[in-house]
């Protein structure tokens, strides 16, 4: 993946321009940031509120040749890509919550919207990273569930320094699930990076139902295990987890 960057003062969503890029062609490595999104938008078609300077809103354009069962892992390895540059270039310590959040102790920094795109010489995905830089414009429903580098560090964050940490991660991270026996390697890396893996009470919201239960691990292809109050364990691929607190005794 050798990156090359395209900056946009403001478009509607660069997950949505990446998307234009690859059916043009585009070549893996194509990032595209934007200093703000008209139309930014979050998993379950949910949207990413982004205005202009608060954030660091960004796309990437990869073509990989890997396994299709492998492709679910890219939006995992992209979230310890974030958790690895917020170490390097902010010092600051991240929690990951299935799938892809990035969260300091159990508010939102940054969120993570992989797709794939059929294109005319192949499939490609787009990585889509939102994080938060300042929280000067959260509106007040996020302000409680939300929070921003700045808020976190006590320091104005680098948003440049934080791109380049970011992509590097990335492309580390890219390159070795190329790799054999990356799957493994990848699955510990991320339990071992969130509070989310094992042993934690959660509320599962699913398209129709939700229910409580216990987590037990990821499968390989990421999918959430968790054991609920009859002692099934269920597999997640979609959906949400909202964390309860654990009974006292
Ligand atoms: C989520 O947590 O729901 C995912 C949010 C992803 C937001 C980013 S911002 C850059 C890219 N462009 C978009 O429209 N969305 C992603």
């Amino acid at each position: 993946m050798k990156p090359t960057i395209l900056r946009f003062d403001s478009i509607d969503s660069t997950n949505l321009e990446a998307m234009r890029q690859a059916k043009a062609g585009a070549a893996e490595g194509l990032c595209l940031v934007a200093r703000e999104q008209t139309r930014g938008r979050g998993r379950q078609e949910r949207t990413w509120h982004s205005p202009i300077d608060a954030g660091l809103y960004f796309s990437i354009l990869l073509r990989p040749r890997i396994e299709i069962s492998k492709w679910p892992l890219i939006s995992l390895i992209s979230a310890l890509a974030v958790s690895d540059a917020l170490m390097s270039a902010g010092n600051l310590r991240t929690d990951i919550k299935w799938p892809n959040d990035v969260c300091v102790g159990e508010q939102k920094l940054c969120g993570v919207l992989a797709e794939t795109v059929e294109t005319k010489i192949g499939p490609a995905a787009i990585v889509g990273i939102g994080i938060n830089l300042n929280d000067h414009a959260f509106p007040d429903e996020l302000k409680e569930a939300a929070t921003s580098v700045e808020a976190a560090t006590g320091s104005k964050p680098d948003p440049e320094e934080m791109l380049a940490a970011i992509i590097k991660a990335l492309r580390e991270r890219y390159e070795f699930l190329h790799q054999p026996d990356s799957v493994e390697h990848t699955i510990r890396e991320w339990c071992a990076r969130s509070s989310y893996a094992f042993d934690r009470r959660v509320r599962v919201s699913l398209q129709d139902e939700s229910f409580c239960g216990t987590t037990c691990g990821l499968e390989s292809d990421g999918a959430l295990r968790v054991e609920d109050d009859e002692g099934n364990v269920r597999v997640v691929r979609a959906g949400d987890v909202t964390a309860l607190r654990a009974a006292s005794h």
